[in-house]
């Protein structure tokens, strides 16, 4: 698997160091609040799983999973959910935890299903960013790091489900998505 990468982008300390960091700021921004963390899946699973760990208050998890019809989704945004939120946000304070920020397009139509169930706030953190990319505004209220316009696998991420184990963020090589017939350009959850 470890030949695959070309290079590690954001090593595991980098990592804890950080979530560390976004953990204290929500645990100062949310106290007495009680907020409902929603992971969106698949990818934001291991970061959810470290930043609530260290986030110091009662909260709650939930996890929604989307997809999209067509071949083209990412050009074409139509968003399907897949497994929506067993708790109902009404009047409570949602914090949206997501993997990447690519296009914007994921984030842009969750933000609208969730605010229109009328939550008393919704916050978005991001472990990562890629701002090159993005077709539509969207945007962390807390957010990790900002990423190149490479694709990039680990810590949760994958290419065609492989590599979420990975504990650091690393880039893949070229060749090993070249010729599989799915640029990652194309890939959703
Ligand atoms: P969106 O383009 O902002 O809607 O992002 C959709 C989803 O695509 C993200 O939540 C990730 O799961 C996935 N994604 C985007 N860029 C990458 C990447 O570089 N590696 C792995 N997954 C990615
Ligand atoms: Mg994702």
């Amino acid at each position: 698997m470890m030949s695959d990468i070309k290079e590690v982008l954001i090593s595991e300390e980098q990592i804890q160091k950080k979530v560390d960091e976004l953990a204290d700021q929500i645990s100062r921004d949310y106290r007495d609040k009680h907020p409902v963390l929603v992971g969106v899946l698949n990818g934001a699973f291991v970061f959810l799983a470290d930043l609530m760990r260290r986030i110091d208050l009662d909260c709650t998890i939930d996890f929604v999973a989307w997809s999209s019809y067509g071949k083209d989704t990412s050009s074409s945004g139509v968003f399907r959910i897949m497994k929506d939120l067993e708790t109902n946000v009404e009047s409570r304070h949602v914090l949206i935890v997501e993997d990447i920020i690519d296009t914007g397009l994921t984030l842009h139509y969750l933000l609208d299903t969730i605010r229109a169930r009328k939550p008393a706030s919704v916050k978005v953190v991001a472990l990562l960013d890629k701002p090159s990319r993005r077709r539509i505004e969207a945007k962390a209220d807390y957010l990790g790091f900002q990423v190149p316009d490479a694709f990039v696998v680990g810590y949760g991420l994958d290419f065609a489900q492989v590599y979420r184990n990975l504990p650091f963020i690393g880039i893949l090589k070229p060749e090993i998505y070249a010729g599989r017939g799915t640029p990652p350009d194309e890939l959703e959850e």
